[in-house]
């Protein structure tokens, strides 16, 4: 099929801004993207920039947004990027370009990958034998091994759009790998780290990574799971796990959420200073109407006992 290329073309040095190059491509409709990519830059225009290496799916390198969607030119097909006969190719939005898709990867990238510490550390001696994982824990690490870096999550990820400092979920993927592989002994640092400023803390549920994830890997499950192991094992911020368990307390017991109880045990109950913080902002609520009533005076909902079956439920299930 004969199709036009629109190709976002940008050079730092010249200074000028950016624009599409056109390239008209005969191709097949079956070919991929980045099949038509190289075919520009061997018959037509040498000079443009883009990456891409393994050709089918495994090294991560080719991510695009090719027609207004991120995915990886190399598993996309022409048939299905075209619009009218038209593709357009331009760089992701969240990480800066040195060059067309040249990418900035250290800074956006592997600057957070290493900040993770994606490495296993064992203070054990080494055992007589292999040391032995469980088959169950095999199969969960070896789907998150299955992690391209190729960043559509941290390019779909809600929180990054608006904090580019945020981890982000592909590092964080990587991290889950090392806290939850039995070898690694480092599992209370690592937490601690996670849980430090632009960390996993600052994920906002919701969910986006997941969806944008090719290889289902559940990027924010793995999260999650970081953030309960974190809860569970005390560590790191405690005004974070003081949030979560008065939450979860307080609906399990009333049916709803306790709003008063959560402020007040969110900075812990013999916190003054916390507690003092908060003074101006109930006065402000109190005087636009919003008096939530704390503990036994909080109002149980009807229909509470379910919610309360759920909680043991999920808690029999931990
Ligand atoms: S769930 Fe968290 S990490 Fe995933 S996209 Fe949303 S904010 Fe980002
Ligand atoms: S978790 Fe999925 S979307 Fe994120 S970098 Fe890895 S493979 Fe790509
Ligand atoms: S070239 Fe390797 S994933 Fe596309």
């Amino acid at each position: 099929m004969e199709i036009t290329l629109k190709f976002y073309r940008f050079s730092p040095g010249n200074g000028s801004k950016g624009d599409f190059q056109e390239y008209p491509v005969e191709i097949d409709e079956s070919a991929t993207v980045l099949d038509a990519l190289m075919q520009v830059k061997e018959d037509q225009d040498s000079t443009i920039a883009f990456r891409g290496s393994c050709r089918t799916g495994f090294c991560g390198d080719c991510t695009m947004r090719i027609s207004r969607r991120n995915r990886m030119a190399c598993s996309t097909t022409v048939g299905a990027a075209q619009n009218e006969g038209t593709i357009t190719v331009e760089p992701v939005r969240l990480i800066t370009t040195t060059k067309d898709m040249m990418y900035d990867l250290d800074t956006w990238v592997y600057d957070k990958y290493k900040a993770v510490e994606p490495w296993i550390e064992t203070d054990q001696k080494s055992p007589d034998k292999e040391h032995v994982v469980s088959n169950k824990v095999v199969q969960d690490l070896r789907k998150v091994m299955s992690c391209t870096m190729c960043w559509l999550c941290d390019e779909g990820c809600s929180t990054m759009v608006v904090d580019r400092k945020f981890v982000g979920p592909l590092a964080l993927t990587k991290a889950y790998r090392s806290v939850f592989d039995p070898r690694d002994n480092r599992t209370e640092a690592r937490l601690k780290n996670l849980s430090e400023k632009n960390g996993m803390w600052d994920c906002c549920h919701c969910y986006e990574a997941s969806e944008h994830c090719p290889k289902g890997i559940d990027p924010t499950e793995r999260i999650f799971a970081l953030r309960n192991k974190a809860i569970k094992a005390n560590a790191g911020i405690p005004t974070v796990r003081n949030h979560y368990r008065s939450f979860a307390k307080s609906v399990k017991s009333h049916g709803w959420l306790d709003e008063a109880r959560l402020a007040i045990e969110t900075e812990g109950l013999t916190n003054i200073k916390g507690q003092l913080k908060q003074v101006p902002l109930a006065i402000k609520a109190f005087r636009k109407g919003k008096r939530p009533l704390p503990y036994f005076l909080h109002e149980k909902r009807e229909g509470r006992d379910r919610i309360k079956r759920i909680f043991e439920k999920w808690e029999e299930n931990e």
